[in-house]
């Protein structure tokens, strides 16, 4: 991937955006077009994957079809909200490799602070995917990222779905070599970090927390 950020215009992704913004929608119906708006997602933000050929037979004949090369990618989940992308990604890729970083904001420092990290082996070899649907401040994904690279990732994308121009600048500084892929850049953030027009809390929409 070239691109720093890459918006996916396609009309279902669209169409299903506009639905999970809907105050009104239902945690349950949140939760299913999250389901397959990550598919689609995942689609975009694995194109241009390595391949290679095997030999295979069909009823017809032998020929060298292709396939992914290199070793399974490692997909990882910014806790908590990364885990509602996450199910969806892996229906797309059920062969994934799958880790957690999970991280929280310091009241008094500001300062995203660790708290669970389990990673895949041999992420050096790995594209790594990061994923967590709203890129609001940047602080947690510029972090998560800087734990993955200390953890050896070298080739790392990161999926959202929305991001606020804020946090897209913020990665673009901290981390210009990890492209973006999301489904919406919104206008802003406001006072309290939240992006607007945005969707609200993600996690609280998709497990019914408030
Ligand atoms: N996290 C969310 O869940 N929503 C936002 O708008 C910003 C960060």
């Amino acid at each position: 991937m070239s691109q720093h950020l890459t918006v996916v215009e396609h009309p279902l992704v669209q169409h299903k955006l506009t639905l999970m913004r809907e105050e009104k929608t239902s945690t349950a119906v949140f939760r299913q077009l999250l389901r397959e708006i990550s598919q689609l997602l995942a689609y975009e933000v694995t194109s241009g994957l390595a391949m290679t050929t095997k030999t295979i037979t069909t009823p017809m004949q032998d020929m060298e079809a292709p396939v992914l090369d290199g070793k399974k990618l490692a997909l990882i989940s910014i806790l908590r909200a990364g885990n509602g992308l996450l199910d969806g990604v892996l229906e797309l890729i059920p062969s994934a490799r799958v880790g957690f970083v999970g991280l929280y904001r310091d009241e008094e420092t500001l300062e995203p602070v660790q708290y669970y990290f389990k990673v895949p082996t041999e992420l050096e070899d790995r594209l790594v995917i990061a994923v967590d649907p709203m890129l609001a401040t940047g602080n947690s994904s510029v972090a998560a990222i800087d734990l993955l690279k200390k953890a050896g990732a070298k080739n790392i994308r990161f999926l959202c779905l929305l991001a606020a121009p804020e946090g897209v600048e913020r990665m673009k500084e901290a981390h210009p070599d990890v492209p973006i892929v999301t489904a919406s850049l919104d206008e802003r953030l406001n006072d309290k970090g939240y992006i607007v027009p945005g969707l609200g809390d993600a996690g609280d929409r998709m497990f019914g927390t408030k």
